[in-house]
């Protein structure tokens, strides 16, 4: 079958749209693009067409079509007892993201409504497909455009993936702008029932209904034998050939977790902010942790893009369910199999960093009497260098042999000079420390049964650990004291302890990357510990009110 491409933006095209509509009328087939995701659309009042729908989807007989109109004043042509929530509902979020279960009057064939005595009805926001359904005269059914169990399709592209040679037409117009599909409301029982959530929140239905129960099939996996109330939440979106784990919890948290358990060939799905953390592997940003629109946006381009690689597992990031997060969350689990692990262990992890002399033992040392476990970045590199086999692979093909000894262990001070001269060298040193530290980190973390965890390290940010702190403090001192003070600890003139301040990044940059900053000028380590006490119980509280907000 010849398939019609029609890229349309703007409802001024009159002439594309009258031949799109022509498609419709005609019986044919007409990808169509909404807010949530695009849909396969065909006259919904014509069995033959809406069959053939069926066939091009390859989608199970059972699971009923939406039928879209342009406005509501169209929901009395195909339903009948239409509630007053239904055009409370209507004037509030249509047109919009929110399909609603009505009764349904004989017009509308049982072939569209796999053999239910109601039917779902949605005015999408999209101005194009308004126009062209108004055009074609007839509610237009459309599931959405992908071939049945693979992700929706968000762009048009991905619908020739799907459909290219299969239906008559596809209208181009732009990406979605939503990204999950519409959230479905049953109004034909007291108190209504959300049985799929999508891009309208459950909140917004709560704020306009007072009470609205949730179906079961929405956050857990439904037991053999169990039916959800839409027929199509049973099937699974997407089943990648590997598994997927979903990993709940704050981001952080769920960071930490991704970053312990995946292993070298998993694939992840992780908020933007972490996707350093995971060089190396094939990873798809999500959108960043606070961002639950782009998240929304970006799920089934995830989702559907592990397909063309040869990933073991893939490991998935989730937002809470607030807002659209119900919905994100859902179609990762989907995709799971509801095989979800949740990450919170209760643990605050607080990074501290700044340069040489300016007084992060201070801190340090009030966490330690706090019961903290604390990790010296450093150490936990010289460790490595020791006998993780990967790093030193990795070493040794960009240092080659020069940097080790002849008993086979890493001279550090010959890496030094090397690095010390060749910028380029330092930047591929920082990528292959850097690749592993995070890891290694948070593998220590999992592994310690303190509540607090203080992290050092001058590195904190540019080793992307910055990242997976629930607090990031910056310690700076005046030049004069940090001077003085490394002179007295390491013995050395003050020209040298000058040169080596200099070295490093100034306190501008450690207090512009850090969430809080420790000025530590205080001039006995007496006074200075005291000080960091106070400072460390208030960023304690700060985090654990947070958490319970
Ligand atoms: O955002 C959307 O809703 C997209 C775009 C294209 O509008 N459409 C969409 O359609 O997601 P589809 O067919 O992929 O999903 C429709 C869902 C299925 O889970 C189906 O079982 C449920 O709606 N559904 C349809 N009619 C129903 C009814 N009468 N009772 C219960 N569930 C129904
Ligand atoms: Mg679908």
């Amino acid at each position: 079958m010849e398939t019609k491409w029609f890229t349309l933006r703007t409802v001024e095209d009159k002439e594309s749209i009258a031949q799109a509509a022509d498609i419709l009328r005609r019986g044919g087939l007409l990808a169509i693009p909404t807010e949530t995701v695009y849909g396969l659309g065909a006259n919904g009042l014509d069995e033959t067409a809406v069959l053939h729908i069926f066939e091009a989807k390859g989608r199970p007989q059972d699971n009923p079509l939406i039928l879209h109109i342009p406005d509501a004043s169209w929901l009395t042509r195909y339903c009948e007892d239409v509630p007053d929530a239904a055009y409370k509902l209507a004037e509030r979020f249509w047109p919009g993201p929110l399909t609603m279960i009505l009764k349904k009057k004989p017009c509308v064939p049982l072939r569209t409504t796999g053999g239910l005595e109601t039917v779902g009805m949605r005015c999408p926001d999209h101005a194009v497909t308004r126009a062209i359904i108004e055009a074609s005269g007839v509610p237009v059914a459309a599931p959405s455009a992908n071939t049945s169990g693979r992700p929706s399709c968000t762009t048009a592209e991905h619908v020739r993936e799907d459909m290219w040679g299969k239906i008559d037409g596809i209208v181009d117009g732009g990406p979605c702008q939503v990204g999950v599909e519409s959230t479905i409301i049953d109004l034909t029982v007291t108190p209504p029932q959300l049985l799929r959530p999508g891009g309208l929140p459950l909140e917004s239905l709560r704020d306009a209904l007072g009470e609205v129960t949730v179906d079961k099939a929405v956050t857990q996996k439904m037991n053999d034998g169990e039916k959800p109330r839409a027929p199509g939440m049973k099937y699974r979106h997407y089943a990648p050939k590997a598994p997927v784990t979903v990993v709940t919890g704050g981001a952080k948290a769920s960071a930490r977790y991704l970053l312990t358990h995946a292993g070298e060939k998993s694939g992840i799905i992780c908020f933007d902010e972490f996707t350093r953390l995971f060089d190396g592997h094939i990873v798809h940003p999500l959108g960043a942790s606070d961002d639950k629109r782009a998240q929304a946006q970006h799920v089934f381009d995830a989702l559907r893009t592990f397909d063309e690689t040869n990933v073991g597992e893939i490991w998935a990031q989730c937002p809470d369910s607030k807002g659209l997060g119900l919905a994100i969350g859902n179609r990762l689990k989907k995709a799971a199999g509801f095989h979800v692990e949740d990450a919170d262990d209760g643990k605050i992890v607080i990074g501290i960093t700044g340069g040489t002399g300016a007084g992060k033992t201070s801190l340090l040392r009030a966490l330690e009497r706090k019961g903290a476990c604390v990790l010296d970045c450093d150490a936990v590199y010289h460790e490595m260098l020791k006998d993780d086999e990967p790093l030193l692979r990795a070493l040794r093909e960009a240092f080659g042999d020069v940097i080790f000894r002849q008993d086979g262990s890493v001279d550090v001070h010959a890496i030094g000079l090397i690095v010390f001269k060749d910028r380029k060298k330092l930047a591929e040193l920082d990528a292959i420390v850097h690749e592993r530290i995070p890891r290694a980190l948070a593998q220590k973390m999992a592994a310690t049964n303190a509540e607090i965890i203080g992290l050092d390290a001058i590195k904190l940010i540019e080793s992307g650990l910055g990242a997976i702190c629930d607090a990031t403090v910056a310690v700076t001192a005046p030049e004069e004291v940090r001077v003085k003070r490394i002179m007295a600890r390491d013995s050395i003139t003050e020209e040298y302890a000058r040169s080596r301040i200099a070295a490093q990044k100034d306190a501008d940059y450690f207090r512009a990357q850090c969430d809080y900053e420790f000025v530590n000028d205080l001039p006995t380590a007496e006074k200075a510990e005291h000080a960091a006490e106070v400072y460390i119980n208030t960023i304690i509280n700060n985090l654990k009110e947070e958490t319970e907000r």
